[in-house]
């Protein structure tokens, strides 16, 4: 279904998000009919360069985002006849009035500012958008994360940018929300039955959710260095992430019905204390080794400089101290330079209460559910059954394995696709309203400051391991082990 005509304008249009996922997504979004032919996209940046430069430049990074499909790429050229170009500095007054007459040629079309720069800024553009009347009507604003590097300046930041828009024109975006595989667990938990009875602390022996990447710095020294794992991932995409296990049925799918229930988990996130900050947190930074079979520097050599201690891996054994989840660990792990890329979500059923079988059927093991969220986006349910044959009863261990790509031969759309569309609806389901930015932050402020205050080097782990030893003791001193099919 088409969306109704916008103009959508992407500060920072020259960078790295917008020519590798924001452009490619629009494009995708395009070809199959779902932007109108009147829709204009603004790239703005500080450097001059008119708009045929900007295609130009605009249609290399799509040609190596699409590679060889063909009917996409036959689509470029009129994707490209939507892009104009504007030069603008957030501090200086020139070219604003320009800009500001240029949205005004289409007073019924929706607009959308994408904030795709630091943050610093994010103020500065706010405020010309005011002056120049485009924060009214049918406008809204996204923000690109980190919203914040704590509690505090995520406050400044919100209330920034919330002098100009209201909260309903406000999307903080949280690409994670929109991955096909995060909107199916949704559709697992509520529209089956089968779950739900059992998605408790009776009934589920613990969760793991792993970010795994094989990537590291990628060029983004000045933002990573100043942030780490923690904030870059934990904070929001896998935060995001336990809410959507977490989370009691909303009771309609709509945003604040969704957004309250993950508010609430949020908010029942038990606090991390000092005393306990070594036994259920684990830092690491990745050393030189082997990535895909070709070998790698560390992430101190890739930066250029020694006496950098941010981690670059994170585990966490977290806990959702509520009736549901009362004593079920979550565990968390994300890192760079990880063995493979891989996330997934493994919620990990109890042991059946009592065994009829004797020894020889061997274990029954606990039930698991995995959903994969990339690559080879699917769900498994690992069950018992028994071996085939003759002979004695034996047990197996095997999964009902649903691949989405051979289930339905489609392709995933990408997040930022979906995400994008959800803007121009104006619907703000799969974003994060204000106070869950700043209830995550508030779990997540105690964790930096125990790390401040103790002061203690990452712990060193080789490129393409799954990081440091400790982080396999975080579940082994419960007995417990990572699931083997990302280990
Ligand atoms: C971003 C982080 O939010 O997510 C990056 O800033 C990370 O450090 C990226 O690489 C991972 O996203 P995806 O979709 O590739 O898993």
């Amino acid at each position: 279904v088409p969306v109704d005509p916008f103009d959508l304008v992407i500060f920072g249009g020259t960078g790295d998000l917008a020519l590798r996922k924001l452009l490619p997504g629009l494009l995708r979004r395009y070809a199959d009919g779902q932007i109108p032919e009147s829709a204009r996209i603004i790239g703005v940046a500080r450097d001059t360069q008119t708009d045929a430069e900007y295609r130009e430049k605009v249609e290399e990074a799509l040609t190596r985002a699409i590679g060889d499909d063909a009917a996409l790429g036959a689509r470029v050229p009129a994707f490209l006849a939507k892009l104009i170009y504007r030069s603008l500095d957030a501090t200086k007054d020139e070219g604003w009035d320009e800009f500001g007459a240029l949205l005004k040629e289409y007073q019924d079309h929706i607009r959308v500012f994408y904030l795709s720069t630091s943050p610093s800024l994010f103020v500065d553009f706010c405020t010309r958008l005011r002056d120049q009347g485009l924060h009214e009507g049918a406008a809204r604003v996204v923000l690109e994360k980190p919203i914040g590097k704590d509690s505090a300046s995520a406050a400044a930041i919100n209330d920034a940018v919330g002098a100009v828009f209201a909260e309903h024109q406000i999307f903080r975006i949280d690409h994670y929300l929109g991955k096909e595989t995060v909107q199916n667990l949704l559709a697992l938990r509520f529209a089956n039955i089968l779950f739900e009875p059992l998605w408790n602390a009776n009934r589920i022996d613990h969760v793991q959710i792993t970010v795994a990447e094989t990537v590291g710095l990628e060029k983004r020294a000045g933002y990573y260095d100043t942030s780490g794992a923690l904030r870059d991932m934990v904070q929001n995409h896998l935060l995001q992430l336990l809410c959507m296990v977490a989370m009691e049925p909303p009771a309609a799918m709509q945003a604040d019905a969704v957004r309250d229930e993950k508010l609430k988990v949020l908010r029942s996130l038990k606090p991390i204390t000092r005393e306990e900050i070594n036994q259920v947190t684990v830092r690491g930074q990745y050393r030189a080794g082997a990535s895909g079979g070709v070998a790698v520097p560390g992430y101190l050599d890739e930066l250029g400089r020694n006496d950098s201690r941010t981690e670059t891996y994170v585990a966490i054994k977290a806990e959702v101290d509520n009736w549901r989840w009362a004593g079920v660990p979550f565990y968390l792990r994300t890192g760079k330079r990880l063995a493979e890329r891989v996330s997934e979500i493994v919620v990990s059923f109890r042991h059946v209460p009592h065994m009829i079988f004797d020894e020889s059927a061997g274990p029954a093991l606990p039930n698991k559910l995995v959903l994969r969220l990339q690559p080879d986006e699917g769900v498994k349910l690992w069950l018992m059954i028994k071996d085939p044959g003759p002979g004695g009863l034996r047990l197996q261990h095997v999964p009902l394995d649903m691949s989405f790509a051979e289930a339905f031969g489609v392709r995933q759309p990408e997040a930022y696709e979906r995400l994008l569309m959800d803007v121009v609806r104006g619907n703000p389901t799969l974003f994060m309203r204000r106070d869950e930015v700043e209830a995550a932050w508030a779990w997540i402020d105690p964790i930096l400051a125990a790390w401040d205050e103790l002061r203690e080097a990452p712990k060193s782990y080789t490129s393409g391991s799954w990081g440091p030893s400790a982080a396999v003791a975080l579940v082994e001193r419960s007995g417990r082990t990572w699931n083997e099919d990302s280990n």
